[in-house]
């Protein structure tokens, strides 16, 4: 057989119950390699006949008994009220070495009969459940692809034999399967909300109508919606009854749950309550588009099914044209954060939609807020007021965004009820201690992650005191969430910091009509008071345009404009650095937009040299050094950066990550504590970089090919989505050669 695995895992397994689960499983085993013979057992002879014939099994069993006899591995796929009976039968056969499995839907029932057959759960009982079907039964239908590309749940003891869960671990994943473990419970509890009550509903609905007087007109009318809805009430009646039965208190919790959130929307329907269906249809579809990412409280679907895509770049192209790059990250966190916690309606255009800030609004829609949008960068915020936000069903999920859980910390520390904060990966490294500890001296009861990291929980109901911070770093994040809790805190909070860093919250939070007063390196606000709603602008990103600009000043013969880009001084080291590296950046139509500077930025090419950057624009282009170091490479001469060691801790190690690259395409640098130095000219190769799942290094070495002489691969690349989920188009519309390739 042509995919034989290269060792057998087990050497006889034995399938008891022939259906479309068990007859997938041997048969795949048996085309994989993954047993050395397939022995079945089904009662119905005429199966098990057909099993032999198709090539289903090595070999028919005449008894459940000379079935198990000196198998290795038993898998149990009969109905789950079966069970019982089964393991009694086959109990006195088992082997001394057997590793007994099942697949059926609930656990605790299962583990039930187990505990019931053998008096106690033995360590080598090891239930599973792998989450594929179809609603075609019988072994005739058993495919070998079933569960590729599916999860399988595997609910082990504490005390389960951990040799005998990572064979059957390999088992699964050589079927094609990702393999999760959970508890019993927690499995349970997931497959009732998941699976078990959107069957019940979905049989509920069909045979509601049914019973109709005009069902046939009902029917004959069913469309779409009602298609796909009900599609899985045509699933096997007798196995639901059983699921529903074997995993009843699961169940009747989430009925209960689910019964009481239909009868609040029948009464808003009933009190023409619109606000009250916004907000549920809100949520709910912002949390169906983000499903894998954004649905909090479920570990499970997190960092599952997230796509590997990987920037393929022709080496050469041009820059040329006039674009807008997508609105500012901070800005469009804080306008829904403040629109959230105004009066009134706050309308929001250019705001961003890229995962980080659709982290934060799907965050407020979880404390009760009504968000309309986003549409085409159009958002409007119903504010509930400072006292407002109603207590989240689980933890916020804040994904990649430092942002977002750092000036949440401030704003949940002042709520009364209590919040978690979770993220992904890489900010579960990030440093949470910074906000933590200043916002533990106000008053905050805040837990958080080893060694200062997240998850973050927030205890609500403390009575905050202002503070005076003299920030140890320069960071807007820490800055901008003492302020935030600053809005619920008795008395003045100050915050000094060591260098200007931005300062979108001071100017927002001035717009609301909030006052925050300003003198020389110190920020201060008094807390009470309220926000009001407004109208938000918000302008292209200077960190997203950082990318262009440097593509443009590095490539031959580019011209590009660049429009509507926010120029905020605390943002524009990005200019000064370039222009202090000769770029030839000009700049147009500056005007105030609702508080913030915006201007048309040109930018053509020019022979950039290598300098020693002022170390007071660090924090002004905090975000930008990853694009400079492209730069620095492509200019005449040494650039040295130095006091840039917050860079360590952005969303990747970004001083060595980017070394790493450059190495990769053939650039030597020298990496130092806190910063780096680029000897310019030298000429770049083509190359593999891993981007490290950060958005802002995968950019750059983007924009590298424009001068690099060989093609380069940039992999790990999802995450440009969470700042500039438009990258790749616009890059090619001025034209870069980019593509993009994607696997799940
Ligand atoms: C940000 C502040 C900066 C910056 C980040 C956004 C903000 O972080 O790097 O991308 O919106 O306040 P630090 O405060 O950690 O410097």
């Amino acid at each position: 057989m042509a995919d034989r695995a290269v060792t057998p895992l087990f050497r006889r397994m034995a399938v008891i119950g022939l259906g479309l689960i068990g007859g997938s499983l041997a048969k795949t085993v048996r085309e994989k390699g993954l047993a050395e013979t397939v022995v079945g057992f089904d009662r119905r002879e005429d199966e098990l006949a057909l099993g032999v014939s198709l090539g289903v099994i090595d070999e028919a069993a005449d008894s459940l008994a000379s079935a198990v006899a000196g198998a290795d591995l038993v898998v149990i796929a009969v109905p789950v009220q079966a069970m019982a009976s089964v393991l009694a039968s086959i109990r006195p056969q088992l082997s001394d070495d057997v590793l007994l499995t099942d697949v059926g839907s609930t656990k605790g029932s299962f583990v039930a009969a187990v505990k019931d057959v053998f008096g106690h759960w033995p360590d080598w009982v090891i239930p599973g459940h792998p989450i594929a079907g179809s609603e075609k039964s019988g072994i005739a239908a058993a495919r070998t692809d079933l569960f590729a590309h599916h999860k399988v749940i595997l609910t082990p003891a504490d005390g389960s034999r951990q040799d005998l869960l990572g064979r059957l671990t390999a088992l699964w994943q050589g079927c094609g399967a990702t393999v999760l473990t959970m508890t019993v419970d927690r499995h349970d509890e997931v497959l009732a909300a998941t699976s078990h009550l959107p069957h019940l509903i979905a049989f509920s609905l069909v045979d509601t109508l049914a019973g109709e007087d005009d069902n046939l007109d009902i029917f004959r009318y069913a469309a779409g919606g009602f298609r796909d809805f009900t599609r899985i009430a045509a699933s096997d009646p007798v196995m639901w009854h059983d699921i529903f039965l074997s995993n009843r208190d699961a169940v009747l919790r989430v009925i209960d749950h689910f019964t009481d959130d239909l009868g609040a929307l029948r009464s808003a329907i009933e009190s023409g309550d619109g606000d009250m269906l916004l907000q549920v249809f809100g949520r709910a579809k912002a949390a169906r588009d983000h499903f894998s990412k954004m649905l909090s409280g479920q570990a499970y679907v997190t960092n599952m099914n997230q796509k590997q895509v990987t920037f393929k770049l022709q080496a050469g192209g041009t820059v040329a044209g006039d674009i807008r790059v997508p609105g500012d990250k901070s800005m469009s966190h804080r306008s829904i954060m403040l629109g959230a916690l105004a009066e009134g309606v706050t309308e929001v255009t250019g705001f961003l939609e890229g995962e980080d800030s659709l982290a934060t609004l799907q965050a407020f829609r979880d404390m009760g807020v009504t968000i309309e949008g986003p549409d085409q960068g159009y958002v409007r915020i119903r504010g509930v007021g400072l006292h407002g936000l109603k207590a989240p069903r689980g933890p916020l999920y804040v994904g990649n965004s430092g942002t977002a859980m750092r000036l949440f910390a401030g704003l949940l520390a002042g709520q009364d009820f209590d919040s978690e904060l979770t993220g992904d990966d890489s900010l579960n490294k990030r440093p949470m201690g910074r906000v933590a500890d200043p916002l533990r001296q106000m008053g905050a009861v805040i837990e958080t992650g080893e060694g200062g990291r997240p998850p973050l929980k927030i205890r609500g109901g403390q009575a905050l005191k202002g503070l005076h911070y003299d920030m140890p770093m320069a960071s807007a994040q820490v800055k901008s969430c003492l302020l935030l809790a600053g809005l619920y805190a008795d008395g003045e909070t100050s915050v000094t910091e060591p260098a200007p860093t931005r300062d979108h919250t001071e100017r927002m939070l001035n717009g609301f009509g909030f006052s925050v007063e300003r003198k020389g390196a110190t920020a201060r606000l008094s807390g009470g008071g309220r926000l009001t709603g407004g109208a938000i602008d918000v302008p292209a990103d200077i960190s997203s345009a950082a990318f262009f600009l440097v593509a443009a000043s590095i490539t031959p013969g580019a011209d590009l404009m660049l429009r509507h880009v926010g120029v905020n001084e605390t943002r524009t080291g990005i200019i000064n650095i370039l222009k202090l590296m000769g770029a030839n950046i000009e700049v147009f139509n500056e005007q105030e937009v609702g508080g913030e500077p915006v201007a048309d930025l040109r930018v053509q090419h020019a022979a950039l040299k290598g300098i020693r950057i002022p170390e007071d624009q660090v924090p002004l282009a905090i975000d930008e050094f990853p694009v400079l170091f492209i730069a620095a490479v492509c200019a005449e001469g040494e650039t040295v950066l130095a006091g840039a060691e917050e860079l360590r801790v952005k969303e990747s190690d970004r001083i060595q990550v980017m070394a790493d690259g450059l190495s990769a395409v053939g650039i030597k640098s020298t990496v130092t504590e806190d910063g780096i130095v680029i000897v310019g000219g030298q000429q770049m190769k083509g190359g593999q970089v891993n981007s490290h799942g950060d958005h802002r290094i995968a950019m750059s070495f983007a924009v590298a090919s424009l001068r690099a002489e060989g093609d380069i691969e940039v992999t790990d690349c999802a995450n440009v989505a969470t700042s500039f989920p438009n990258f790749v188009e616009l890059a090619q519309q001025v034209g870069m050669r980019i593509t993009v390739e994607e696997s799940s």
